[in-house]
């Protein structure tokens, strides 16, 4: 049987769509095929309604419940064949660190404002300290893994806009390749661990524009998804399954 996927969608700045993002992934991963999704939601906001939706949640707004269910995951067979989505609950950047050890593929997620994005530089280049016993140097990066992917939330649609966007991002990865956290700003552990270099093979498609998500997704109670709503999940996954690394 086919191991456990784990996806976690994670980013420091609060409103990007990371929870819309990860219900909207679960969807996408259990309407592909006969996997089993579940969304692991981990702030503490309430948690929506999902019961005429495909896939299960599991409330880990508890840490004690989070240190069981990342147990289960890497210690037991129980989650063979599932989908799991971990929802980050933002600006928790010890709980982010543990679901980006534990997960196959990391989608930090930003929107195209300067704010977003040097957010999003920093948090590439942020660093946790290291476990004594680990040998090397005393801090390391959380988010600079090959894993680790972009993805763009809110997205603007419109093809000027959108260029925009892009070049805006791709100004804001130049700094970062260049040893610097934010305009001005040099990294202050790139001549211990080297720049951290994120190139565009390594950005998601932005799928989800903005203004463009359903709506239905945004409620906290809903009735059965309209087919533009499948759509859009189907659309998400498919971009995520693609990026995926292949031993995932
Ligand atoms: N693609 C989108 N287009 C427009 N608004 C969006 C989109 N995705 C999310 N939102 C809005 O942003 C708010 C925050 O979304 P949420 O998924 O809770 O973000 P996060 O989990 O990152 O804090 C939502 O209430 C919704 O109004
Ligand atoms: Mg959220």
């Amino acid at each position: 049987m086919s191991k456990v996927q784990i996806i976690s969608i994670v980013g420091t700045k609060g409103g990007t769509g990371k929870t819309t993002a990860s219900h909207m992934l679960a969807h996408g991963a259990a309407l592909d095929g006969l996997t089993n999704a579940m969304l692991v939601t981990t702030d503490d906001r309430e948690i929506l309604e999902v019961d005429r939706r495909r896939y299960q949640i599991y409330d880990c707004r508890g840490e004690a419940e989070l240190i069981d269910l990342v147990s289960a995951l890497t210690t037991t067979d129980d989650f063979a064949g599932w989908t799991v989505v971990l929802d980050g609950g933002g600006n928790r950047p010890a709980v982010d660190d543990l679901l980006v050890q534990i997960s196959d593929a990391v989608l930090l997620a930003t929107r195209d404002s300067a704010e977003d994005l040097r957010q999003l530089i920093a948090n590439l280049a942020a660093v946790v300290a290291e476990e004594p016993d680990a040998g090397g140097p005393a801090v390391r990066r959380i988010y600079d893994t090959p894993k680790t992917l972009v993805l763009p939330l809110q997205w603007p649609a419109a093809p000027n806009a959108r260029a925009d966007a892009d070049r805006r991002l791709d100004h804001y990865l130049g700094l970062l390749a260049d040893g610097f956290v934010g305009p001005g700003r040099p990294d202050p552990h790139r001549d211990l661990l080297g720049p951290v270099s994120v190139g565009r093979d390594r950005v998601l498609p932005p799928v989800l524009a903005r203004r463009n998500i359903p709506m239905a997704f945004l409620e906290e109670s809903i009735g059965a998804l309209t087919p533009e709503s499948n759509a859009a999940c189907r659309e998400l996954w498919a971009a995520v399954k693609a990026a995926l690394p292949a031993t995932a």
